[in-house]
C-alpha cells in the first residue's frame, strides 16, 4: 500500500517529518508531493536536510502567487501525480493553500484524505486558513484531530469522515529535536543575548502586515514593552512580512531587532530560550506551550485555544496597551502548564488507523 504525503511550506515539512520517517521505520511506501509553495531555501530545503527527509518525489514549483492561482495550479498539479500513482490515502497537514489543494484533489480523484491537525477552529472566515481547514476537514476521510477540543468541533459540524484523536505530530518533532538544538545551536552567542534575558517575536499574518496600520501597531506594543521592562526582541522574519516593510516603507523600531528566518533547530533553542515570546503563528503558539515559554499571542482570535486553557497563552490582539498589559501578565509565569498536544506518538497512530483502515473488516466506522 502507498500513502501519498502533500506538503507545501515551512510547518508542513516540520509537522509531516515525523510521518514521513514513521513510514519509512514500518516500510510503508511513502510518495511524497511538495507544491513549491516555499521555495526559499530558509524556508524550505532548510529543513529537509536539518530533519534528514528524503527530497521529494515530485517538486510542483507552483510559488507564490494569487490565492485561487496558486490553489487551482496545485489541484491541476497534484490531481496528474495521483493519476499516475494512485494511492491508498492521502494525507495533508494543517490549513495552507497546499493543504486545500492536496485535499480537493484526492477527493475529486476518490483517494481517501486523511487531514493531520483537523478541526481547528478561529471562527474568523476571514482568515485564508479558516476557510482551508473547513473545506479540508468536509472532504476527508480520516480526520486526526490533535486534541478532544478539536474532536469537538468535528462532531458539531457532522463531518463525514472518521475522527481520531492523535495528539499533534509536533510533539514528536519536538521530543526528537529540542536536546538536539540544545546540544547544538550557538544561536544565542550569534545573537549576542542571554537565557531569559530577550524576548522572540515572529509575525506573518496576512492580517497583520498586510495592513500598514495592522503591522505598525504590532510593532508598537512589542516595542514598548521590549523598552518598559529593558529587553531586546529578536524576530525572525518571515519574507511576506520583510517584503511588506518594504512596500511600506515601515520602519521597524530599535528595541526589535530583525533577523533572517532561523533554521529548526536555532529557532527551538532560542523559543526555549526566550523569557517570552510575542507571535501570531499557530505552530509557535504550540511550541512555546510544549517547550515551557509563556506565549502572547498576537492576534484576536486562535485556533488554538487549549495554550490559553491551561494558562501558556494569552490573546492580547494588537492594541499595544492590550499587547504590553499581556506581556506584563505573562512574564514570568511558572511553566507548571499540562502540554494539551499528546505524547509524542501521534504519527503512529495515525499510521495505525491507516493500517487498520487499510483491512475492510477493522474499519471502525463511526455511526
Ligand atoms: C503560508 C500560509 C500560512 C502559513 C505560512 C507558514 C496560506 C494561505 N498561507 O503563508 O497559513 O502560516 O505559509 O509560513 O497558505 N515568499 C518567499 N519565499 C517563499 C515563500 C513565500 O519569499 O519561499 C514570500 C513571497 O513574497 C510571497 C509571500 O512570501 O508572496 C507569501 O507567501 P505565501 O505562500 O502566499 O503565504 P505565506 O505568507 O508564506
Ligand atoms: N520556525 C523556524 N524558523 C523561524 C520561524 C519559525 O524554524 O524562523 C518554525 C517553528 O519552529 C514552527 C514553524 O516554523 O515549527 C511555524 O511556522 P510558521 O510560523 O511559518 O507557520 P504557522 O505555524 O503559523 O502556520
Amino acid at each position: 500500500s502507498q500513502v501519498a504525503i502533500v506538503l507545501g511550506t515551512r510547518p508542513e515539512i516540520i509537522k509531516c517529518a515525523p510521518l514521513i520517517k514513521a513510514c519509512d521505520r514500518r516500510g510503508v511506501d511513502c510518495l511524497l508531493v511538495h507544491t513549491g509553495q516555499h521555495y526559499s531555501d530558509d524556508l524550505d530545503q532548510v529543513f529537509f536536510d536539518q530533519l534528514e527527509l528524503p527530497a521529494p518525489d515530485y517538486n510542483l514549483e507552483i510559488g507564490s502567487r494569487s490565492h485561487g492561482e496558486q490553489t487551482g495550479r496545485m489541484l491541476e498539479g497534484v490531481e496528474d501525480v495521483l493519476d499516475e500513482h494512485a494511492p491508498d490515502v492521502v494525507l495533508v497537514q494543517g490549513d495552507t493553500n497546499s493543504v486545500l489543494a492536496g485535499a480537493l484533489a484526492a477527493a475529486k480523484s476518490n483517494i481517501p484524505v486523511g487531514h493531520v491537525e483537523a478541526g481547528l477552529r478561529s471562527f474568523d472566515r476571514d482568515m485564508p486558513e479558516e476557510i482551508n481547514r473547513v473545506v479540508t476537514d468536509h472532504v476527508s476521510e480520516y480526520l486526526f484531530a490533535p486534541t478532544e477540543e478539536t474532536r469537538g468541533y468535528l462532531e458539531r459540524e457532522s463531518v463525514g469522515g472518521q475522527i481520531v484523536v492523535t495528539g499533534n505530530t509536533i510533539v514528536d518533532s519536538l521530543y526528537e529535536y529540542r536536546e538536539l538544538a540544545a546540544e547544538k545551536s550557538d544561536i544565542l552567542a550569534e545573537l549576542g543575548v542571554e537565557e531569559g534575558e530577550f524576548y522572540l517575536l515572529t509575525a506573518h499574518r496576512a492580517e497583520n502586515v498586510d495592513d500598514r496600520e495592522n503591522f505598525a501597531r504590532l510593532l508598537e506594543g512589542v516595542s514598548r514593552f521590549a523598552r518598559e521592562t529593558d529587553r531586546e526582541v529578536v524576530y525572525p522574519i518571515h519574507p511576506r512580512a520583510q517584503s511588506r516593510l518594504d512596500e511600506f516603507d515601515l520602519s521597524v523600531p530599535e528595541e526589535i531587532r530583525t533577523v533572517e528566518p532561523l533554521d529548526f533547530l536555532d529557532f527551538l533553542r532560542a523559543e526555549s530560550a526566550a523569557a517570552l515570546a510575542f507571535t501570531d503563528s499557530g505552530g509557535v503558539q504550540e511550541e512555546t506551550c510544549i517547550l515551557g515559554t509563556p506565549c502572547v499571542t498576537l492576534r484576536y482570535s486562535t485556533e488554538r485555544p487549549e495554550t490559553a486553557y491551561v494558562g501558556a497563552n494569552c490573546l492580547a490582539g494588537l492594541d499595544p496597551d492590550d499587547v504590553v498589559e499581556a506581556g506584563s501578565t505573562m512574564l514570568g509565569k511558572p511553566a507548571d502548564w499540562d502540554v494539551p498536544f499528546g505524547d509524542g506518538r501521534a504519527a503512529e497512530r495515525i499510521l495505525d488507523t491507516l493500517a487498520a483502515g487499510a483491512e475492510p473488516d477493522a474499519a471502525e466506522v463511526p455511526s
